[in-house]
């Protein structure tokens, strides 16, 4: 029976297009049950619609505290009966709400070897560190940022008078094969 995934994500929406992409081309035995986002206008969520996959667009502002977000998110993927949570750009840290429930079930994919350059912009820092090599981890998430069990990584060297832009682009190419492919292998692993 093909697993049923949710994408969290709160910006331009490409790393989860390309999982769509794989889906679609039937490169892995899932469906995305639902899109997550904190950012109701964000590119994420009009790729969703265009694709006619089902959205919850929400705004943090609208609820006391994460855990009430949460909750709602919780209740809503029960409903959809996921199996993993793919977090895709997601500019939030997740809260015991979900982690405890979805633990080792939730992954997420962020551009640097970690442990090295954890956080925001994580490309920049290694550009401004004059870092000889950055790459791509996916790991589990846990209650930190960027802290828990990697899952896999690739690495790049960064070129001699690389632009930000190039290097960034490089970075997608290769989060948008990554991704998918260790998302078809979990789903494959899970009992
Ligand atoms: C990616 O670079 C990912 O590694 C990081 O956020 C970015 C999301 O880009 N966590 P996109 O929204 O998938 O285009």
């Amino acid at each position: 029976m093909s697993k049923r995934i949710a994408i969290f994500a709160s910006g331009a929406g490409s790393n989860f297009n390309a999982i769509a992409n794989a889906i679609e081309k039937k490169e892995i035995a899932a469906e995305i049950a639902i899109l997550v986002s904190d950012c109701p206008e964000c590119g994420a969520v009009e790729i969703a619609k265009k694709r006619g996959i089902d959205v919850f667009a929400f705004n943090p502002k609208d609820y006391h505290n994460k855990h009430a977000y949460e909750s709602k998110i919780y209740d809503i993927l029960k409903d959809c009966e996921v199996d993993l949570i793919v977090l895709a750009g997601y500019m939030r840290i997740l809260g015991p709400t979900l982690l405890r429930v979805f633990h080792q079930r939730i992954i997420n994919i962020h551009p640097s070897l970690l442990p090295k350059y954890k956080g925001l912009d994580a490309i920049g820092q290694a550009m401004n560190n004059r870092a000889k090599k950055t790459g791509v981890s996916i790991h589990y998430v846990d209650e930190g940022i960027d802290t828990g069990k990697i899952i896999i990584q690739k690495s790049i060297k960064i070129n001699k008078d690389e632009t930000r832009e190039d290097l960034e682009a490089r970075i997608h190419r290769i989060e948008h094969q990554l991704y998918p492919k260790t998302i078809k292998k979990i789903l494959e692993e899970m009992k």
